[in-house]
């Protein structure tokens, strides 16, 4: 893909205002830090076009980045915050699952996993959802070069095995690495009818 025009386009905050008109989307979803806005600065070659960090605790939108103006990167909030309170929690969850569920114009959701990590329930619960929902998703391990070759088979086989899939994608915003597999997913489910 090559990317030509980058533009944030708008955050939401609650579902009726999510973009009309049939511009397909690509999500990305994970925990807080592992990654997901350098990913998705990276594969659009821009610094800072996906917020970074933003304060854990407070209600949290979900931001569209709209891409050669054909189809928008989407900026899901991250969960797994252990401090925000449940009411925060709901708010989001009400929110993400609304649009994973009932988003016609969303073409794939990338999971993304800090490959360090060893496998824990959370990610199982979220990939079991979206396969019972039927939403495609294909899962990123980041931050691949802080693991050497050993681990990173390790990793693969561990995450492959506890989701239940056939493949996960190495990814470093560091060096780079994994970009065009990524960009070869994400072409395939936007061209895909
Ligand atoms: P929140 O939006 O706060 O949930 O975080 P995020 O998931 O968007 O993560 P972000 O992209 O802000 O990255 C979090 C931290 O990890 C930053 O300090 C990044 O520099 C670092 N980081 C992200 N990707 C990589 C990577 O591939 N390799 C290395 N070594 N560090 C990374
Ligand atoms: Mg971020």
């Amino acid at each position: 893909m090559k990317v030509s025009d980058v533009q944030f386009f708008k955050s939401v905050y609650k579902l009726s205002a999510l973009p009309k008109g049939p511009q397909p989307e690509i999500a990305f979803s994970g925990r807080s830090n592992v990654g997901k806005s350098s990913l998705i600065n990276t594969l659009v070659n821009r610094r800072g076009i996906a917020k970074t960090s933003s304060t854990p605790g407070r209600t949290q939108s979900i931001n569209f980045i709209d891409v050669n103006r054909a189809f928008y990167f989407v900026d899901l909030p991250g969960y797994g915050y252990a401090r925000v309170p449940d009411a925060v929690k709901q708010e989001w969850q009400v929110l993400i699952e609304g649009y994973l569920e009932q988003r016609e114009n969303l073409k794939l959701v990338i999971l993304i996993i800090d490959s360090r990590r060893h496998p824990m329930e959370d990610e199982r619960l979220f990939s079991e959802w979206l396969k019972l929902k039927g939403v495609p998703f294909a899962v990123v391990l980041t931050k691949i070069d802080k693991l050497k070759q050993a681990k990173r088979n390790r990793a693969y086989r561990a995450w492959q095995k506890f989701l239940g899939i056939d493949q996960v994608l190495p990814f470093s915003a560091l060096n780079g690495e994994g970009k065009s597999n990524v960009w070869r997913i994400i072409d395939h489910h936007l061209n895909a009818t």
